[in-house]
């Protein structure tokens, strides 16, 4: 079944047209060898948020993958105007903007050739925010192993684990898979979500597992570290085990399209202790609302 694509307008190369007419070769090393990078900016007010902090992770892949600069995208100001052009162009305040880099069109080969010319492709669409079911009850995850490879620092397209590993939540009917990886002394150690970053309160204090090359580092990473500073909440980076996160107090999701959420089920199991067991805890509750302001704030 091919579902029918809405008309709003998307940018594909520089050339702005309905999402329904853009159209990319079979020969592209997207397509082929899922050999791009990509990025997912969430958009309140028409104002992309945290947008520099999402092009710098862009120009880190882009170096890592060595991809070039794509035409017409050398500077920051050049990306602005592209991702800004396609925002204007749709009529929601909040939407979740979309943009992918792939090394180009060539003929298949795993090397690939000299001189390829990127492909750009951007859209968006409207974004309603987080449910206010998941707001106020949290959401369930599952646990599952971390078979993906060793370079999940790196944002690019080639999702198929992510994809696998989310499915094991869909199965169970559960928001997110939270991902444990094995092969280190003292294991498994927590790693990230199928599509977040994942936080552990411990004794008032938000605990996430070091960015290293089995995590993306995430905007709100950054993001999450400031509002702790703001909020007075202890914020750490270290390897956490399987049993650091089923003792948690707490246990939170990140991501732009989760913004902070809290996890109130792990594996059909109520999430912290006490009175607050299965419930929202309170430092969500201070990171949630110190997210809503900032994301209002004026640039
Ligand atoms: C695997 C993975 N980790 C973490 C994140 C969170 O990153 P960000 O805060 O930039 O959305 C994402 C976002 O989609 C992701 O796909």
């Amino acid at each position: 079944m091919t579902p029918t694509l809405p008309d709003t307008l998307c940018d594909l190369d520089g050339e702005l047209l309905p999402l329904s007419q853009a159209k990319v070769s079979v020969m592209d090393r997207g397509f082929l060898f899922g050999d791009g990078v990509y990025e997912a900016i969430p958009v309140y007010g028409r104002r992309p948020f945290r947008l520099d902090d999402h092009l710098d992770r862009l120009a880190r892949n882009l170096d890592a993958l060595r991809i070039p600069a794509p035409d017409g995208l050398a500077r920051r100001a050049d990306w602005h105007s592209r991702l800004d052009r396609v925002v204007q162009a749709h009529p929601a305040e909040d939407q979740m903007l979309y943009l992918q880099v792939t090394r180009g069109v060539a003929l298949r080969d795993h090397v690939p050739p000299p001189g390829l010319r990127p492909t750009v492709f951007i859209m968006t669409q409207p974004w309603a925010g987080v449910p206010a079911a998941q707001r106020h009850q949290g959401v369930a995850c599952v646990t599952a192993r971390d078979l993906r490879w060793e370079r999940g620092n790196l944002k690019t397209i080639s999702l198929l684990g992510n994809v696998l590993a989310r499915q094991v939540a869909a199965d169970h009917g559960a928001a997110e898979t939270i991902l444990l990886r094995d092969g280190l002394p003292g294991g498994p150690w927590l790693t990230e979500g199928s599509s977040s970053n994942v936080w552990v309160v411990h004794e008032g204090a938000l605990l996430g597992p070091p960015m290293n090359e089995h995590v993306l580092a995430g905007v709100r990473v950054g993001l999450l570290r400031e509002l702790c500073e703001e909020e007075g909440i202890a914020f750490n980076l270290r390897p956490l085990s399987e049993a650091d996160l089923r003792a948690a107090d707490e246990v939170l999701l990140s991501s732009a399209g989760r913004e902070v959420l809290a996890v109130t089920r792990l594996d059909d199991e109520p999430v912290g202790h006490g009175a607050l067991r299965g419930k929202p805890g309170p430092v969500y509750a201070r990171l949630y609302e110190a997210y809503q302001r900032a994301k209002r704030q004026p640039v």
